[in-house]
């Protein structure tokens, strides 16, 4: 996994990512996702394992996301053990009024839409920065090398500026955890979501977009340690 997020102490996703900790049950089967805001989300979970004896066990989301909960001492399992889970945390890289989200800075969109839709509830944890009246990011788009080609030109055709995701100090694009390519596709304002999302799937090679419609809540972070919920 490599990815475009910041690492730097940020008390705005701290008192988000832990918040959305305590939404967690004891037998509870959760999906992590990843990034800087949900890996206080774990470390969190891993505290409350180990002081408040809460048993609950995790589907982890990426490489990166599965090295912070084995250290956190957060038990993992599988889908293919756990297929349905109680509740999804993650964070995105925007959103909006609606619970339209933009997600993949870190590469790992695809694994976490799986998880995420696999889950009853998904809880989205940010920081204030990310709400946006139109969702305006680039979408990120995970594609196979064989088919990179035909969907850079079928996203053009979509109206997208398009760039190859470089990996952070290394020459060459970024590999994802499932050994392909992301592209980050700027279409400026997005003003139907939905649509956009159903013609981006329909690419052949196109293994996932990042535009998230399964958002049950977020859980917004300040930066005096409370929290709004939308
Ligand atoms: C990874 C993601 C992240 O959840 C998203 O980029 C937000 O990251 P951060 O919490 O570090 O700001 O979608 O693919």
């Amino acid at each position: 996994m490599s990815d475009r997020n910041q690492t730097q102490e940020s008390p705005e996703k701290k008192a988000a990512g832990i918040y959305a900790a305590s939404l967690v049950k004891s037998g509870d089967k959760v999906g992590l996702g990843t990034g800087s805001t949900v890996a206080y989300t774990i470390k969190e979970l891993g505290r409350r394992i180990r002081e408040e004896k809460l048993n609950v066990v995790g589907v982890v989301t990426s490489y990166q996301s599965e090295a912070i909960a084995i250290e956190a001492g957060v038990p993992l399992t599988t889908l293919a053990q756990m297929p349905e889970l109680t509740i999804a945390i993650d964070g995105a890289d925007q959103f909006d009024k609606n619970l339209m989200a933009i997600k993949g800075g870190g590469a790992a969109h695809t694994r976490e839409k799986i998880v995420s839709m696999s889950a009853k509830r998904f809880v989205v944890v940010s920081d204030p920065k990310k709400k946006a009246d139109v969702l305006s990011v680039p979408v990120p788009v995970e594609v196979m090398p064989f088919g990179k080609e035909l969907a850079v030109r079928q996203l053009k055709e979509l109206g997208g500026k398009l760039v190859l995701r470089a990996a952070a100090k290394k020459d060459g694009p970024v590999i994802t955890d499932n050994g392909n390519f992301v592209i980050d596709c700027d279409f400026g304002e997005i003003q139907n979501p939905k649509e956009l999302a159903a013609r981006i799937s329909q690419i052949p090679g196109v293994v996932e977009h990042g535009l998230f419609m399964n958002v049950d809540e977020v859980v917004i972070g300040k930066s005096d340690g409370s929290i709004e919920i939308l």
